[in-house]
Order: C-alpha cells, then structure tokens, then sequence
C-alpha cells in the first residue's frame, strides 16, 4: 500500500477501504507519512467527503491509534458530554457538578483546545490553585469518592486527532462533516464511556452554520455511535450570539458560579438544564419529564453549587482569588435601537487578540482577559449605553471600533432565535 495511490483514489472521488484507512492512520502517527501528503488527503475529503462507512473506518483507526480509558471500575453508566465549540460556552462547568448532584457518576477529561477562548481545562485553570493534572489513577479514586472529577486529557488517547487537528487548522479543513465527526466521536470513544451527549452548535459563531448541516452532523456521529454501541443524543443550540454573557476565562468561570447559584443568564442556565437532564436521562433510564424535574430540583436547592465547591476543594482550587483584568474600558451604543444580529465568530476572534485564546498549542493564555457582553439579540440600547465591557492586558488596535461592528441594529425590534432547535436521538 502507498500513499499516493490512496491520495488519488480520493481525490478521483473513490472509496477508501478499511485498510487503507488504517494504513493512513497508523503511518502518519509513526511519522512515515509527510504533514503535507496527509495535508491532500484532508482536503480531498473535505471536497469529495466520506462514505458513512469510511467515516467508520476512519473514526475506529483513530480511537486505535492511542489508549482508551477503562471506567469499569466506576458504578453505573457513565455518560460524557461534548460540545462542538462555540463562544462564550462554559456548560461542562455547570452542567458536571449538575449531573453529579443526581446520583450520576461524571468521570471526564477534557481538553484545552485551541480557539477563541481556552477548553474547560483553561478556564478551570484559571482557579487558583486547581489542580488539573491527574494521574489516571487519582483521577478515579476522586470519582469514586466524590462522583466527580474534571482533568486533563490523557496525552495518550487518540494521539492521531491531535495530530490531524493540528494540520485540520492551517489547512482550511476543519469544516468538513466526516472529519469532525470522527475527530469528535473517536475521542468520546477512548473516554470510556457508555453513552454520549453532544451539544451542537448552530449559527455564525460554530463551525454548523445552519440547521440542514447539523442535522447532517447529528445523523453520522448517531450512526457512528450505533456502530460503536453507544447511544449518542444531540442537541442543536443556537451559537448566533455567544451563550450567556462572558467570554474569557476567568469571566466564564465565574458566569458559571454565578450560574450555579442560580444567578446566571437565562440561555446558559436553560441550556444546561436540557443538557443534564438528558445526561440523567440516559444514565437512569428515565423519561425526560422526570430527568427534568429532578436536574431542576438538584440546580434549585443548591446541591450541584455545593458538588461544584466539592470538586474544587478537592482539587486545591480556591474561587476567592480569581483574577479578573484590573484594565477595562466600555464599548458604548452609537445610536439609539434593537440589536438584530451579533457577529459571534468575530467577538470570538477579538477575545482571542486579546489573549484568551491561543491559535497555536503552544500558545500562552491570559486568564484574566475578555469581554462582558452586556445586550444580546432582541435588546434595546439607548444611545452611550455600555454594550461590552472589554477586559485586556495588552492593547488591541482599535478594539472598541472591531468590536462595535460585531453588532447590528434596527429601529425595528428582531426576536431572538430559539435556545434550542432540535434534539436528535
Ligand atoms: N471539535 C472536535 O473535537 N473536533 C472537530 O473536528 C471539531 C470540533
């Protein structure tokens, strides 16, 4: 087998077989195949796509590629989450401890990521204290104690989606449905997990710009976890506005604290409802009325905050000393009307120039920079009312103007999109 042959069979639109996935899989790993030929076959899937069942082949020669966690020691289903990426996207952080609240075991790695904003890891990080690097070992017993643990991706799973994720991004190919599917669900799989939640993000802040790709996305990552024997459920929210109203690490945790204490904005407090409750669903077998009312009651009476205050004490992290940018300045309304759109992709962008983010995994983050986003869609502004507050460090050209044009306005009041459109199962 070569690679060449392989390149043009799929860039003469030809259907890879499971051997020669694997041969791609394994090779690139070792380093026997170049950045540049895998780089031509990432784009030729991205222009010729996938078969369902090459995207099969390809997603199990990627969970192979690397060590699975065994959670068998841990009781009960145990159920992940995952979120396609957004801004402002801080739910693992409410809705683990939620989940927990229940009776359910969260046992989860999560990453750092790159993009806009830091992953969960991050934005945990940015607690002084918290400590995130876990030996597989801890990381169990701490579950086993508490019911909940939230640590560092094991280096050692799916090191080809590391890999290829790092080429996905400086090529223009992250955007493809096979890719990201398999990329996502072959990192479910290694988690150890029985069943899978995935909030899937539609709208001009997510790679899913609209529905009928979603749904398209939904379907195969269903389809994979069938061939898998998973039972996946996907949620699709909307990203046409970052999700609650901090955007930055530190910010976020603490819009998730605020949260849990039953502070937080209306969408990302109902989003993690949705999300735990299917999460409890799943894991207990229950209908969803159920499911929600007992999330409800847990997120009510304090028990997911007080699980959250466990996981951190546990952890070493300590909440009263989390730093926030001492410098701020506020963005102001020029005019007097309706936000009827909010550039999400773009305030996204100017979180991660101002160093909340990294493009790079080498990349240092600034925990303590972001913005505070005051009005979101279907709000009215008067004229020298505070939008965003931006929190920095270091100066960014121009910010308040890049960061007035993410916003549009009418005279005419815009309604919101829905929180959610659909769940798939
Ligand atoms: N999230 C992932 O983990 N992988 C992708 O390809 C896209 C989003």
């Amino acid at each position: 087998m070569n690679i060449i042959d392989i390149l043009n069979k799929k860039k003469n639109k030809g259907i890879l077989t499971k051997e020669e996935i694997e041969f791609v899989i394994n090779e690139y790993v070792k380093g026997n195949i170049e950045d540049y030929q895998i780089s031509a076959l990432l784009m030729a899937i991205c222009i010729n796509g996938m078969s369902d069942t090459e995207t099969f082949y390809l997603t199990e020669a990627m969970l192979n590629s690397g060590e699975k966690l065994n959670l068998s020691s841990i009781d009960g289903i145990k159920v992940d989450k995952h979120s396609t990426g957004g801004v402002g996207d801080k739910t693992t952080l409410i809705v683990a401890p939620l989940v927990a609240a229940c009776g359910v075991n969260v046992a989860k790695m999560s990453g750092r990521g790159l993009g806009f904003t830091g992953g969960t890891i991050d934005k945990l990080e940015s607690i002084p204290g918290f400590n995130v690097n876990l030996s597989t070992k801890n990381f169990m017993d701490q579950v086993k104690d508490i019911g909940l643990c939230i640590c560092s991706g094991n280096k050692d799973l799916v090191p080809a989606d590391k890999k290829i994720y790092a080429i996905r991004d400086v090529t223009a190919t992250v955007d493809s449905i096979p890719l990201i599917a398999s990329s996502i669900m072959s990192k479910k799989l290694a988690s150890g997990c029985n069943k899978i939640v995935i909030d899937l993000k539609v709208g001009n802040g997510a790679f899913m710009k609209n529905l009928d790709e979603a749904t398209k996305l939904a379907k195969l990552m269903i389809s994979i976890g069938e061939y898998f024997n998973r039972e996946v459920v996907c949620i699709l929210s909307n990203m046409n506005e970052p999700l609650g109203y901090a955007v930055g690490n530190a910010l976020e945790v603490n819009e998730a604290i605020d949260t849990l204490q039953g502070k937080g904005p209306e969408d990302l407090t109902k989003l993690c409802l949705y999300i735990a409750s299917y999460m409890v669903l799943l894991s207990k077998n229950m209908v969803i009325d159920d499911a929600m009312k007992l999330v409800s009651s847990k997120f009510a009476d304090g028990s997911a905050y007080n699980k959250f205050l466990e996981m951190v004490k546990y952890q070493h992290g300590n909440i009263d000393n989390i730093e926030i940018s001492k410098n701020k300045v506020d963005v102001l309304a020029h005019e007097t009307g309706f936000i009827t759109e909010i550039n999400t992709l773009k305030l996204g962008e100017i979180a991660g120039m101002l160093g909340a983010g990294r493009k790079v995994a080498t990349d240092k983050i600034d925990p303590t920079v972001g913005l505070v986003i005051h009005k979101k869609v279907g709000d009215i502004v008067s004229q020298n009312m505070p939008i965003v507050t931006v929190y920095y460090n270091k100066p960014v050209e121009n910010i308040e103007e890049q960061v007035y044009e993410c916003f549009s306005f009418s005279k005419v009041k815009k309604d919101k999109d829905d929180l959610v459109y659909k769940i798939i199962k």
